[in-house]
């Protein structure tokens, strides 16, 4: 009888696309099939994010949960972001956890699995040619990393200190990546990086042809049979003329931008090092919008930094009610250990920080809901990908709306014309038109 693996993932879509690594290697190596009962499992993953302290702190309660529930004998490993940032200290925390393996170290999961109370978590190691077999959660479609790591330093960001510095994978490898997905049935590919637009400034071969992401996008546009291309996250620093041109006109490119503004007042952006201010923000958002009317807009934004005054958070509304985002993923500021903020005066008192989060998130769906109206009777193309519970299946819009309809698993992978009937918040009902 197979082992089972039981495997949490937290965090972003570079966590998801780790932990579809290591499940690979398990797989493929030791014997693997996962499971969704922890209570079952012999192998128990907790892959983690430490970009905020409350998944931290929640971490230890839930190693306690998992170590008191677990099967007799079944090990625990810590991954991550997390197991990057406190490496041995979490057994010394949770001594019944077997290993700790880095966000940058997946590739070792065979090695640690084997050693007991082993600590990987080098973070210069480098897996940029590492070869990875193919597990994939969703057939329809493929994550692929083009990066690893993060060479920016604002000043609020753990994650240049969990994941190391940046790494472009040779575009051979990603072309060759997606060609398999493709040949295998994926029509969407969703390329990863913590900062996919300065794609190909360091290779870790020094004679690797310079290749650029706008240049990386349109060698991968040429597979046949894919449909579709996403990306996340691009920096809006990097978001030159020829980029935004290319996404504009390249036919295969969902028309989506995920732009992180993390503060619209250009104070606050200099004391975060983002290296961009209000008006070029806003400027490439026109420049954008000028070429690609159609494209959806997403943004982080990052409440109640320190030094933030009520001025400052004034200019980040501004730039919500000038652009008028089609997604906002906005978080009050966490101070993280070994980040150059931590270290600010100027503390923003919680209160004042709760109440601009709510006062933000409360504009934007007012906002939203009035931009969503519009869409009533609208038809798009959606490319299907995952059945619900209910009776429905759902996908994806080009400039991806969720949207779902009555159906079953025929529909999956496949796109029809659906015109929208009814109006959520996060996801949409609509109808297959002939
Ligand atoms: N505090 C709050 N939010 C943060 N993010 C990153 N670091 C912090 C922090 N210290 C947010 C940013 C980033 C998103 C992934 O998480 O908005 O874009
Ligand atoms: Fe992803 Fe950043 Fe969280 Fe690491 S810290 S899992 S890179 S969001």
């Amino acid at each position: 009888m197979s082992k089972k693996l039981f495997i949490e993932t937290l965090g972003c879509a570079m966590n998801s696309r780790d932990s579809e690594h290591m499940i690979a290697a398990l797989k493929e190596k030791e014997g693997y099939e996962t499971t969704d009962d922890m209570k079952n499992a012999d192998l128990i993953l907790i892959n983690t994010c430490s970009v905020r302290e409350k998944p931290v702190a929640k971490l230890f309660s839930e190693l306690g949960v998992f170590n008191k529930k677990k099967k007799e004998g079944a090990k625990i490993g810590v991954c991550g972001c997390t197991a990057s940032h406190l490496g041995e200290e979490i057994i010394k925390r949770a001594p019944y956890v077997s290993f700790v393996l880095g966000a940058r170290n997946v590739s070792k999961i065979g090695e640690v699995l084997h050693k007991d109370k082993a600590v990987e978590v080098d973070i210069n190691y480098d897996e940029s040619e590492f070869a990875f077999d193919d597990f994939r959660t969703s057939p329809y479609k493929a994550y692929i990393n083009i990066s690893i790591g993060c060479d920016k330093q604002c000043t609020f960001c753990i994650v240049p200190k969990t994941r190391g510095e940046e790494i472009s994978i040779p575009d051979e490898l990603i072309v060759r990546e997606a060609q398999r997905a493709v040949d295998n049935g994926a029509k969407e590919i969703f390329l990863l990086g913590q900062n996919v637009n300065n794609y190909g400034r360091r290779f870790s071969s020094s004679d690797h042809e310079k290749v650029n992401f706008t240049e990386l996008l349109r060698r991968l546009s040429k597979i046949e049979g894919l449909r579709r291309i996403r990306f996340t996250s691009p920096h809006p620093f990097h978001m030159d003329d020829e980029f935004i041109e290319e996404f504009a006109s390249n036919p295969k490119i969902c028309k989506s931008m995920h732009m992180p503004l993390q503060s619209g007042s250009t104070k606050v952006l200099k004391d975060m090092k983002r290296g961009y201010s209000k008006e070029w923000f806003l400027n490439r958002v026109q420049k954008l919008r000028e070429h690609c009317p159609e494209v959806s807009i997403s943004t982080d934004i990052i409440v109640a930094f320190p030094g933030e005054s009520e001025e400052d958070f004034e200019d980040t509304i501004d730039v919500m009610k000038q652009v008028k985002f089609d997604q906002i993923f906005s978080f009050k500021y966490s101070p993280r250990p070994e980040t150059e903020a931590q270290h600010y005066s100027d503390v923003i008192d919680p209160e004042v920080a709760s109440d601009r989060l709510s006062y933000l998130q409360a504009l934007q769906t007012e906002m939203l809901d009035e931009k969503n109206k519009t869409q009533l009777g609208k038809t798009y193309e959606v490319y299907f990908e995952d059945l619900n519970a209910d009776g429905y299946v759902s996908g994806r819009t080009d400039n991806n709306l969720v949207v779902k309809v009555k159906g079953s698993e025929e529909l999956l992978g496949e796109f029809c014309d659906v015109k929208i009937t009814k109006i959520g918040r996060t996801i949409f009902t609509g109808e297959i038109v002939a």
